[in-house]
């Protein structure tokens, strides 16, 4: 019989994205009317290959990418820009592969290019962590980047989350590269205590 909490997470797959507010940045869940703005970004090569994935060729690719995987397989986030209602990117928590036994989520976010660099992606993942140890229950949260990618690494390091270390040729991308794995995590008393110390 499955545990309550290996409950919660299957739930999470089909449960309701709850829309998150931040100062600059309205969280909210996805719709199919959203396949030409997820487009607009995603087919940028300089965006999905650092998270591993490919860039998109067709709109029809990243309608499929919001109806097969972030309406039914995470629990995603398409980030809007208050300021003008614009689609800029995603953030949201798959099943992490590593920690199947514990309430744990992985967290993953993209940016489109022209928004990097302005602190959207370190405002949305702490909105992310807030609602994940809060609203969503979790235990932990771990993200994984590729070493090279030093963007994520900052927002990773100011988020507060601890690196466990890298785990070398331990990740098969889109292009058959087998990359290094920098690994972190937070847990949900390393979470309270940031917020302790009023991060
Ligand atoms: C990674 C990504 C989400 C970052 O989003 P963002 O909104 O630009 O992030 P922030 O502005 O919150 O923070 C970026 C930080 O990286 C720093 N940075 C920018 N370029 C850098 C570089 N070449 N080397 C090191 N740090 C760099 C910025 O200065 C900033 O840090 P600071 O606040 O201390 O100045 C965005 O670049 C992106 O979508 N990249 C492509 C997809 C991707 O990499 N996804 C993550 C997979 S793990």
């Amino acid at each position: 019989m499955a545990s309550e909490k290996s409950y919660k997470i299957t739930m999470l797959k089909f449960g309701t994205v709850e829309t998150v507010e931040t100062e600059r940045l309205r969280l909210r869940a996805w719709s199919i009317e959203d396949a030409a703005d997820l487009y607009d970004y995603a087919k940028n090569p300089n965006v999905g290959p650092h998270g591993g994935w490919k860039p998109h060729e067709s709109v029809m690719e990243s309608f499929s990418i919001i109806t097969d995987l972030f309406m039914k397989a995470y629990y995603s986030w398409a980030i809007i820009l208050k300021e003008d209602d614009r689609l800029i990117g995603s953030i949201g928590y798959e099943k992490d592969p590593r920690r199947r036994e514990i309430n744990c989520l992985e967290l993953g976010y993209a940016l489109g290019e022209d928004c990097w660099g302005k602190g959207y992606m370190t405002e949305a993942a702490n909105a992310a962590l807030k609602h994940g140890f809060g609203a969503l229950h979790l235990d932990m949260v771990s993200i994984y980047r590729n070493p090279e990618n030093k963007r994520s690494g900052r927002v990773i390091e100011k988020c507060g989350f601890y690196y466990e270390g890298t785990l070398r040729k331990a990740n098969l991308v889109y292009n058959g590269e087998v990359r290094d794995v920098a690994c972190y995590s937070m847990k949900k008393e390393e979470y309270n205590a940031l917020l302790c110390k009023g991060k």
